[in-house]
C-alpha cells in the first residue's frame, strides 16, 4: 500500500520507518528541509535505539523515501497518516493549527480516494474537524475517509513498541476505512480494537492520563512514607503484585516529564471542563507532579544548607532514560532553582547534553558539562541524580566518593539501595524512604 506520513517528528519518523518495515511503500514528509535531508541520508534527528538501523535498511530496500513537498506526498499516497505536532497553548488546550493546515493541503491535492488517518495525540473530535476542513476546501468530488489510529509508543523504546505493539486502536466510520487499516496492520490482526472515531481518540488521552495518575498517586504516598517508617518502593511492590493494579508506572521520584503526559493531562482536563464536567481529579494529578521539583530541591538544601557557592554534580538530564529528549524534563527546573540559589554545577547525561546546551549554554560560568559521571563528581559537595540511566546504577561508588569533597548523594529516582550506599560511606537522601 502507498502510504504518506505527514510530519517526521518523533511519532512521524518512527511511524514512517515502522510502516515501511511492515512492507508498505512509504513517503515521509516534513516542512523542515533539514529533517527531510537527514532522514533521506539515513540519519535520524532524534536519538532512539534501533531507529537509524531500520531507517537505513528500508531506504536501501527502496520502500521508504522522504520529501519536503507535502503536495507530492499527498498526491502519491492512498493513505495519509497525520503525525504533525499539536503544541500546548497557554490555557492548556491543544493548538491544532498544523493539523488544520495539513487538512487544507489534503483538500487542495485530493486527486483520488484517500484515507486520512490521525495519529498525533489530539483532542476528541479532531477527526470530525479534519473531515469538515477537507470537505469545505476540496475542489472536486473525490471521496475520502477519516480515521483515528492513536500511537502508543514510548520514547526510548519507540521502534520496539511500534514493531511489537500490545494493542492497535482503530477508530473508523466506514467499512472501506476499516478494511484499509486492517490491511495495513495485517501482521497484528489479533491486536486490533476497532471502535468509532471519538472513542479511539479518547482512548489515547485516557491512557496517558491514567498512567500519569498512577505516578502522581505513588508520589503522594511517597511523601507520606517520608513522614512515617514506610518505604515507598516496598509499598509500590506490594500494590503491584495485585494484577488489578499492576507493577508498572508506580515508580516514585521526581515525577513525569516529556512531551506527552504533562500536555495530555492538561488537554483532557481542558476538554472535560469545556464540556461542563468537573475534572479536578486530573488537576490534582498535575499539581502533585509540579510539586516534585520543589520537594527535591528542599532535600538538596537539607543536605547542604546554603547552596550559594556550593559545587553540585548533576547526573541525568533527559526526561527519562534512553532518550536525548529534554522537553519538560525535571532537570531543567531543578537546574534553574540551583542556579538561582547560586550553586556551581557540573552536569552529565549520556545523550542529552547537546540539547541541554541550548537551554543552558556551555560557556556559562556556573555550569560545566563533563565527559562522564566521574568528572561530574570531581570536587563537588553533593551529587544529585535526576534521571535513572542504567549506567548510573553501575557506577564505581568508591571511585565517585574519592572524587567528591563531601560524600553526599541526593537521588531523585531511588536508583540505589539505601543501606548498601550508606555502607559505602555516603550520606544518602532518596524519595519516599528514610533519609538522614
Ligand atoms: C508516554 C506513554 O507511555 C506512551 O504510551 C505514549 O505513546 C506517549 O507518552 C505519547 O503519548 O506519545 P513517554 O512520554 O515516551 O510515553 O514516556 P513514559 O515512559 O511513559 O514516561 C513518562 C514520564 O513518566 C517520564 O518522565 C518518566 O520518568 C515518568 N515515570 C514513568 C515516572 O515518574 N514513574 C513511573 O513509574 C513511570
Amino acid at each position: 500500500m502507498k502510504i504518506g506520513v505527514i510530519g517526521t517528528g518523533y511519532v512521524g519518523l518512527v511511524t514512517a520507518v515502522g510502516l515501511a518495515d511492515l512492507g508498505h511503500q512509504v513517503i515521509g514528509t516534513d516542512m523542515v528541509k533539514e529533517k527531510v535531508d537527514e532522514a533521506s541520508r539515513g540519519i535520524a534527528h532524534i536519538y532512539e535505539p534501533g531507529l537509524e538501523e531500520i531507517l537505513q535498511k528500508n531506504l536501501n530496500q527502496g520502500n521508504l523515501s522522504f520529501t519536503y513537498k507535502l503536495d507530492q506526498a499527498i498526491r502519491e499516497s492512498e493513505v495519509l497518516f497525520v503525525c504533525v505536532n499539536t503544541p500546548q497553548r497557554e490555557d492548556g488546550s491543544t493548538d491544532m493549527c498544523y493539523v488544520e493546515g495539513v487538512s487544507q493541503q489534503i483538500a487542495e491535492n485530493l486527486n483520488g480516494y484517500k484515507l486520512v488517518v490521525e495519529k498525533s495525540t489530539v483532542p476528541i473530535q479532531t477527526s470530525m474537524w479534519i473531515k469538515r476542513t477537507i470537505t469545505l476546501n476540496k475542489k472536486n468530488s473525490m471521496d475520502f475517509d477519516v480515521a483515528s489510529n492513536p500511537e502508543f509508543l514510548r520514547e526510548g523504546s519507540a521502534v520496539s513498541d511500534f514493531l511489537h505493539p500490545d494493542r492497535i486502536i482503530i477508530g473508523v466510520e466506514t467499512e472501506r476505512a476499516k478494511n484499509t487499516l486492517i490491511e495495513i496492520y495485517k501482521k497484528f490482526e489479533e491486536l486490533l480494537l476497532i471502535t468509532n472515531i471519538d472513542t479511539a481518540e479518547l482512548i489515547k488521552h485516557a491512557s496517558n492520563s491514567f498512567l500519569a495518575m498512577k505516578i502522581s498517586f505513588i508520589n503522594l504516598l511517597s511523601d507520606l512514607c517520608e513522614k512515617t517508617d514506610a518505604d515507598v518502593e516496598k509499598v509500590a511492590q506490594g500494590m503491584g503484585l495485585d494484577p488489578r493494579i499492576g507493577a508498572q508506572f508506580l515508580k516514585a521520584g521526581l515525577g513525569y516529564g516529556g512531551s506527552c503526559f504533562p500536555k495530555d493531562i492538561r488537554a483532557l482536563t481542558h476538554i472535560g471542563e469545556d464540556m461542563g464536567l468537573n475534572f479536578h481529579l486530573l488537576k490534582e494529578v498535575d499539581r502533585i507532579n509540579s510539586e516534585r521539583i520543589q520537594k527535591f530541591v528542599e532535600k538538596i538544601k537539607k543536605s547542604l544548607w546554603i547552596l550559594k557557592g556550593k559545587k553540585i554534580g548533576v547526573l541525568g538530564l533527559s526526561f527519562k532514560p534512553q532518550t536525548d529528549d529534554i522537553r519538560n524534563a525535571p532537570s531543567i527546573e531543578v537546574i534553574k532553582e540551583l542556579l538561582k540559589e547560586g550553586a556551581q554545577l557540573r552536569v552529565y547525561d549520556p545523550q542529552a547534553m547537546e540539547n541541554m546546551k541550548e537551554v543552558f549554554p556551555e560557556n556559562s560560568p556556573h555550569i560545566i558539562y563533563t565527559k562522564d559521571s566521574y568528572e561530574a563528581a570531581e570536587g563537588v559537595n553533593a551529587l544529585i541524580f535526576i534521571t535513572e540511566w542504567e549506567e548510573f546504577a553501575e557506577l564505581d561508588l568508591k571511585k565517585i566518593r574519592q572524587k567528591m569533597v563531601n560524600p553526599i548523594i541526593v537521588d531523585g529516582r531511588n536508583i540505589f539501595e539505601p543501606q548498601q550506599i550508606r555502607e559505602t560511606g555516603f550520606e544518602y537522601y532518596c524519595m519516599g524512604r528514610k533519609s538522614p
